[in-house]
């Protein structure tokens, strides 16, 4: 009963292939099954909003907790949006329309405006602020590495790298001494969850050490809905390079696992890997692709029961999947990641559980020639000094 069902989904995907072999678009059904796996995730999967809603008006928002003398104003046309997070269009907040709900936008002597569309971005930016239209990201700089996006926490850019208002984005050439981060969960005991290169902290959600990949050494461990979370990536700025790379224990009788993602109900996924039986999804949403969501790769098998290798490597604009030993499969994306507020998790849903080992992360984006080399040594490729462009 169960397999057939899968089976079912399988065959409904669709997908176009254009000439250079660039493939984009799932079906409506796949879509819908894959946020409801990501609809299980716990809502602490991604980070409380440190901002609410004003008692002035739905354009006006404050700290969590006060103090009320640092309420913000959204820029002119956008509502504050809970959901996101952030100010927001005003077709993406129902209970709010800035040019009818929001009186305190006037400015004195000027008469109420009717209400007008959104525009793409806010009117009048200051010199240290850009905009991105497509996505309505706003960003200020606040020195020569750090921004806010959206009014919201201060982000800063990768090492070495420099925040640029011309461009709206990070960029500059920069040797990083260390751009990875390597989880090979084979640590001492109370350390298994901490990378090896970069000490980025990971926190086990009842996760739990167990067999590594090919059944040999220790690897993570997950029962249903526990998890290991990853803080660091919670509003990170992926950029438009960027390699992840991970064995997983695949089992015909798995009904579907959020192996990888950053999203919950209320936030999408801008990373992705989902499992389903012996088969793997996923991709990463971008944003300067026509679909902004994370799902590039439909359900494509990788063999029969037990441990697949699957790597994701983007480079503006292609991204390219590994699985195993078979050809890459690639789509056009554009554009940097997304950020969002939500954590790196791994694990989270998941049915009857999950075995994974060895999470590779680089600011870099792979050869095919590493991703080989990852994949048959373990070793994740930092031996070199890349210079890398935001
Ligand atoms: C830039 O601002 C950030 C955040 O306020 C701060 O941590 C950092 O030290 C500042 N850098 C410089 C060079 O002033």
């Amino acid at each position: 009963m169960l397999r057939g069902w899968i089976l079912c989904l399988l065959v409904a995907f669709a997908y176009t292939e254009d000439e250079h072999n660039i493939r984009k678009r799932q079906a409506p059904d796949f879509i819908d099954f894959v946020y409801n796996i990501l609809d299980g995730m716990p809502l602490s999967s991604c980070f409380q909003c440190p901002w609410i809603q004003s008692t002035i008006d739905c354009c006006h928002f404050l700290p969590l907790g006060g103090p009320e003398w640092q309420t913000t104003r959204c820029s002119p046309g956008l509502a504050w949006n809970p959901d996101v997070c952030n100010c927001d269009y005003p077709e993406n907040v129902p209970l709010c329309n800035p040019g009818r709900d929001c009186i305190s936008l006037q400015e004195p002597g000027v008469p109420l405006q009717t209400p007008t569309p959104a525009p793409s971005c806010p009117l009048n930016l200051a010199e240290d602020e850009c905009c991105l239209p497509r996505v309505g990201q706003f960003y200020k700089k606040i020195n020569l590495t750090h921004y806010r996006i959206n009014n919201g926490l201060i982000q800063g850019c990768p090492p070495g790298q420099e925040f640029s208002e011309f461009d709206c984005c990070c960029e500059g050439h920069a040797v990083l001494p260390n751009p990875c981060k390597f989880w090979t969960f084979d640590r001492k005991v109370g350390e298994e969850y901490i990378d090896i290169k970069q000490q980025t902290y990971g926190q086990s959600i009842r996760a739990e050490i167990g067999i590594g990949v090919d059944d040999e050494g220790k690897g993570l461990h997950m029962n249903p809905n526990t998890m290991m979370t990853i803080p660091f990536f919670a509003g990170a700025h992926l950029g438009k390079k960027f390699s992840i790379a991970i064995w997983v224990k695949s089992d015909s009788n798995n009904i579907g696992s959020a192996v990888i993602s950053n999203g919950n109900r209320l936030n999408d996924p801008t990373v992705l890997l989902i499992m389903v039986g012996n088969s793997i999804a996923g991709g990463i949403a971008t944003q300067d692709e026509e679909f902004m969501d994370a799902l590039d790769l439909p359900l494509t098998s990788m063999g029969g029961d037990g441990w697949h290798f699957v790597a994701m490597v983007y480079n503006d604009p292609i991204l390219s999947f590994y699985i195993d030993d078979q050809p890459a499969i690639q789509y056009r994306n554009g554009g940097p990641i997304l950020s969002n507020y939500c954590q790196l998790n791994i694990g989270g849903v998941l049915f009857p559980e999950l075995n994974v080992d060895n999470l590779g992360i680089c600011d870099f984006d792979w050869t095919e020639a590493q991703v080989a080399e990852f994949q048959s040594t373990k070793n994740i490729p930092t031996d070199q000094q890349f210079t890398v462009r935001g």
